[in-house]
């Protein structure tokens, strides 16, 4: 059974874009699509083949925006692989008849990337009408770190197109009082915010402290420093429009002592995106240090190194992120979507364990 397509729009074409529309078209080696798999296939990077009836050959992009004249006015296919992008290639996109629209800078380009990024001279189209025009359903927005007035713009946007959000980036909107009052109001779904990743370093660190907090052990200092090589990188190299990123990695973590009523002192705790190597390109590598005592309060500590693509990493949440906020409008449910953003988000407006959040999810989808 089919219950329609899924049109999405897409601001931002970087890195995590292109991993995400790659991934409506890949070809899974010897077996089927991503688009093509039964709900009783198990698939290499997909949590769910069929997800509330949706199938990944459901989901088209109907528009998209940014402001880099190397992508504004392409087809997004070939948008997606315009400089300064870097992640992996590993599907051949056909052209999708969708052209890059031109969008408002306001504060989406920070002091790394004046040098990297020339914003387009082509007319910004009234966004809100490009939605309407396009039929989009569900916008993804993938502004870069810091770009605080651009994501609230949006946020704006989709409020008066009434097109569901999911927020990629940490600008707290989902998770902000003022601003779900609104999307409740509206009855427009929002998932955020902050995507974490299918198996990146914020659900590999709040794993290894619940494996010691399960066990009996405390949490007496930890970091998880990161460091890679796209853009997210390069911008983030800017202190300023480091804050919401700081505060959302390190926060998704503590969320997990303050489950049990357990507290880290601040300095205790360092948690962050640390460096720009650029040879490592879209590889980031995130080092975990957990220091504890076990029996008898005999220190020790565990060091863990993580190296994963970064882009796919979080398409891969991406794809169901879209399918739950589909099934949201199909029950006419708006406001931040609880379940979905404590297993997609690193700060959603609600922290649960990941265990929890995972049967919260199912329940969400199967309800
Ligand atoms: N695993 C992950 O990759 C991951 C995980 C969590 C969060 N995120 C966040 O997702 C966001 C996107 O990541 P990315 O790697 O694709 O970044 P990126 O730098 O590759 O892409 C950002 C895109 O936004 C465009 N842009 C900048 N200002 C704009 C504006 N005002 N309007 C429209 N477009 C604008 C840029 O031209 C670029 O194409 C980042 O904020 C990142 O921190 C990524």
């Amino acid at each position: 059974m089919t219950k329609g397509k899924i049109k999405i729009a897409i601001v931002g074409l970087g890195n995590c874009a292109s991993s995400l529309v790659q991934g409506l078209t890949y070809y899974v080696q010897g077996l089927t699509y991503y688009k093509n798999v039964s709900d009783r296939q198990r698939v290499v990077g997909l949590m769910h083949t069929v997800l509330g009836g949706y199938k990944i050959s459901d989901i088209e992009v109907a528009a998209a925006f940014d402001i880099n004249q190397t992508k504004v006015g392409k087809d997004v296919a070939g948008a997606i692989l315009a400089a300064p992008n870097n992640t992996k290639v590993f599907a051949k996109v056909a052209k999708t008849g969708v052209l890059v629209n031109n969008a408002k800078v306001l504060d989406g380009i920070g002091h790394y990337l004046k040098d990297v990024i020339t914003p387009s001279r082509a007319a910004i189209p009234d966004p809100v009408s490009v939605l309407k025009k396009s039929e989009a359903q569900i916008l993804i927005i993938y502004l870069p770190v810091g770009s605080q007035k651009a994501v609230e713009y949006w946020a704006n946007v989709c409020l008066k197109a009434k097109v569901a959000m999911i927020n990629c980036l940490p600008v707290f909107i989902a998770s902000q009082k003022d601003w779900a009052d609104k999307f409740k109001k509206a009855k427009v779904p929002i998932i955020g915010d902050d995507i974490k990743s299918q198996v990146g370093a914020t659900i590999l660190h709040r794993t290894l402290v619940n494996l010691f907090l399960d066990r009996g052990m405390p949490v007496d200092r930890t970091y998880q420093l990161n460091v890679g090589g796209n853009t997210d990188f390069l911008n983030m190299l800017e202190r300023s429009r480091l804050t919401s990123k700081k505060l959302s990695k390190t926060r998704s973590v503590t969320s997990q002592l303050k489950l049990r009523n357990l507290d880290i002192a601040s300095d205790d705790v360092h948690i962050g995106p640390s460096d720009f190597v650029p040879f490592m390109r879209d590889n980031k590598v995130a080092f975990i240090r957990v220091e504890s005592r076990h029996f008898g309060d005999v220190p020790m500590n565990v060091e863990v190194r993580l190296s994963v693509e970064d882009s796919p990493n979080s398409a891969g949440i991406v794809i169901d992120a879209i399918r739950c906020a589909r099934l949201a409008l199909d029950r006419g449910i708006g406001g931040p979507l609880i379940e979905p953003s404590s297993y997609f988000m690193k700060s959603p407006p609600v922290q649960f364990t990941d265990t929890q959040a995972r049967k919260k999810l199912e329940e969400f989808i199967n309800f």
